[in-house]
């Protein structure tokens, strides 16, 4: 019995047709289309984890005291699946998203969810609704796991009743112009995370934080939100929902360091890698926004980007808040940037071997 066995698959009595799903396969936006089914298992402090199925998509019933709804117990994960040219279809080192999902749960005091159930729900999940797996240029399969208290209780302690979801998504790029330049808003007015905080767990709770935030991006004409520490207000750490890179004339490529005040990303960690094969030099280090506003200015800067599992890597062309609004050297992608999303993108759209194993065939 293989660990995917475990996941008891209950087919949906109403899946769409061929042709509702072509139709909605033909023009894919990010995370507003779903798949059929969904992977899904309960755990109790009594029983643990158990009732590990594949059961229809559908919306969930929920005792209005669960206090995910009050007090935000609660994480997730965001990770893709290709297909590649010959049909078989692989995820981008889920491994590394168990781990992290692991982490996650322990700082939100959810129970952990073993390594090899995470990899099963999302290879039972994938073979049950392979068929929505995209095969466009670009499109892949946004694959959600979460989990948050279910227990219908309004007390202020670890819940003894908890779900755990992973919904299927096939998408297109985050941004609806693709590998085109972002605008960034520098938030100086607010903070995403604090030292010993929840910064570094992927949890529902750091995202709200991020709206009010990215709200007043939008406001200014910016796609995402670039958020300072909060000890000093000076020091960049990351977007609402991406890690940055900061590129400089002398081809030093730096992101922030893991300062545990940020989320510890699968793609900045594989850009990292992939950088350093590429002959860069790359430092993982604090990097005041005065040096990069300097940088620009003087052209010592000459790119910043963003990455993530749902944004990839995206330029960034300008950079803006309420005391300055810069383009980043002429305000379109550079060459590296170029060179990193298509190293990445090759890897997991299985046009270059895959020379670190990151690719898990599903
Ligand atoms: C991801 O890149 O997977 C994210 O979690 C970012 C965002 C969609 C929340």
């Amino acid at each position: 019995q293989s660990a995917e066995d475990t996941f008891d698959v209950r087919p949906s009595s109403h899946p769409r047709t061929a042709e509702e799903r072509a139709e909605v396969l033909s023009d894919l936006g990010f995370g507003v289309a779903f798949t059929d089914h969904m992977a899904r298992a309960t755990w109790t402090s009594d029983a643990g984890w158990h009732d590990r199925r594949i059961e229809a998509y559908a919306p969930l019933q929920l005792d209005p005291a669960a206090a995910v709804l009050h007090y935000a117990q609660e994480i997730f994960e965001g990770l893709k699946a290709y297909a590649h040219a010959d049909g078989s279809v692989w995820a981008f080192r889920p491994e590394a998203n168990a781990r992290r999902f692991a982490r996650s749960a322990r700082r939100l005091a959810l129970p952990e969810l073993p390594e090899e159930d995470f990899l099963a729900s999302i290879r039972a999940l994938v073979h049950t609704d392979v068929e929505w797996v995209p095969t466009s240029s670009g499109a892949s399969m946004y694959l959600r796991p979460f989990m948050f208290a279910s227990e219908a209780f309004l007390g202020v302690r670890p819940a003894k009743r908890v779900e755990y979801l992973v919904i299927a998504s096939p998408v297109g790029p985050y941004f609806t112009r693709g590998f085109t330049p972002v605008s960034i808003w520098v938030s100086e007015e607010y903070h995403r995370a604090g030292p010993g905080g929840t910064g570094e767990a992927k949890c529902g709770g750091n995202y709200a934080a991020s709206l009010l935030p990215q709200q007043e991006a939008y406001a200014h004409g910016c796609d995402q939100v670039c958020f300072l520490d909060s000890s000093t207000n000076t020091l960049l750490e990351e977007l609402g929902g991406m890690n940055l890179f900061v590129v400089g004339a002398d081809g030093v490529v730096s992101t922030p360091r893991l300062s545990g005040t940020i989320l510890e990303g699968v793609t900045r960690s594989s850009i990292l890698e992939l950088l350093g094969e590429q002959g860069h030099e790359v430092r993982e280090r604090d990097i005041p926004l005065a040096e990069v506003l300097d940088g620009v200015a003087s052209g010592a800067v000459t790119e910043v980007f963003a990455c993530g599992t749902a944004a990839v890597v995206t330029p960034v062309g300008r950079l803006a808040s309420a005391r300055f609004d810069v383009s980043v050297a002429d305000g379109a992608a550079g060459a590296v940037t170029t060179a990193i999303h298509t190293a990445l993108t090759d890897v997991q759209f299985g046009v270059q071997e895959d020379t670190h194993g990151w690719m898990q065939r599903l």
